[in-house]
């Protein structure tokens, strides 16, 4: 059959993966060297990503909508017994990955909203809002979910390290945004620019009024 390159990731939802990818660590590696001002604030950048992620999820590229890739158990399934060809975008097992990455993330970040360490040294700008118990049990919870996190984007590499050595590269098409499909298949539908920069226009708003939060 003939190939034909189709755009699989918009630069959109590239960038957020990538950022993800860098401020995860950051924000561990700011933990533990006790920068702790440094470690809200990738948080708030974290938070201003998943909004433009769920809004992207939405009103975004057809790959990046939720609709496109968030299948029922069956279709997962199907998928992981062979009786379905793997498709354009996350498939139906995949999909469900990134959902359960997403509300982990989600989950983690708030709580650390809410966090207060044994001391009252360092907390989040909305621990204030809730008894300091509250806020004890915010901070213990973010610590436990780290690691839930962690062995979940464990498997996430796994997975794709099992893709690769079946021949079948996702890292490209994660880096570049374009693969190689057959002739026949569609590519899937872009969104325009100006939906690309009111996505970014929503993450910048949050991250400003987190950091205004903390700040004022
Ligand atoms: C994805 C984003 C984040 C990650 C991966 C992350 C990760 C962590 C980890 C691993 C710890 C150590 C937990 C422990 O063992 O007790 C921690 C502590 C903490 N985090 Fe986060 N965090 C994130 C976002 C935030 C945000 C948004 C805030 C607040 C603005 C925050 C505030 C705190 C506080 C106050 C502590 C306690 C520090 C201490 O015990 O001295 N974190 N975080
Ligand atoms: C902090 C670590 C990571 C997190 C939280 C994470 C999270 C995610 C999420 C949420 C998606 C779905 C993307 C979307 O639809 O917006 C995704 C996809 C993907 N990630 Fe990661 N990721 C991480 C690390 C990595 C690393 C280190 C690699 C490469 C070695 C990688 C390669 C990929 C690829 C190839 C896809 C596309 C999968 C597909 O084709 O369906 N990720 N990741």
């Amino acid at each position: 059959v003939s190939l034909h390159r189709v755009r699989v990731w918009d630069w959109l939802t590239r960038a957020i993966h990538w950022l993800l990818v860098a401020l995860i660590p950051f924000a561990w590696w700011t933990y533990k060297t006790d920068r702790m001002q440094w470690h809200r604030t990738a948080g708030y950048a974290v938070l201003a990503l998943l909004t433009c992620r769920l809004f992207w999820g939405v009103f975004g590229s057809e790959t990046a909508r939720f609709a496109s890739f968030v299948r029922g158990p069956r279709s997962a399934w199907r998928y992981l017994t062979g009786k379905m060809q793997s498709t354009i975008g996350h498939n139906p097992l995949g999909g469900w990955s990134v959902v359960a990455l997403f509300a982990l993330l989600s989950a983690q970040a708030t709580l650390g909203l809410f966090a207060a360490d044994d001391e009252g040294l360092e907390s989040g700008p909305f621990a204030n809002t809730i008894s300091f118990d509250a806020a004890q049990s915010a901070e213990h919870w973010h610590g436990l979910l780290f690691n839930v996190l962690l062995a979940l984007i464990g498997l996430h590499i796994a997975a794709i390290l099992f893709y690769l050595l079946r021949g079948n590269n996702l890292v490209w098409p994660m880096i570049g945004g374009t693969k190689f499909v057959p002739g026949q298949e569609a590519a899937p539908k872009q969104a325009s620019v100006s939906r690309a920069l009111i996505a970014v226009a929503l993450a910048a708003a949050v991250f400003a009024w987190l950091w205004w939060v903390e700040h004022s």
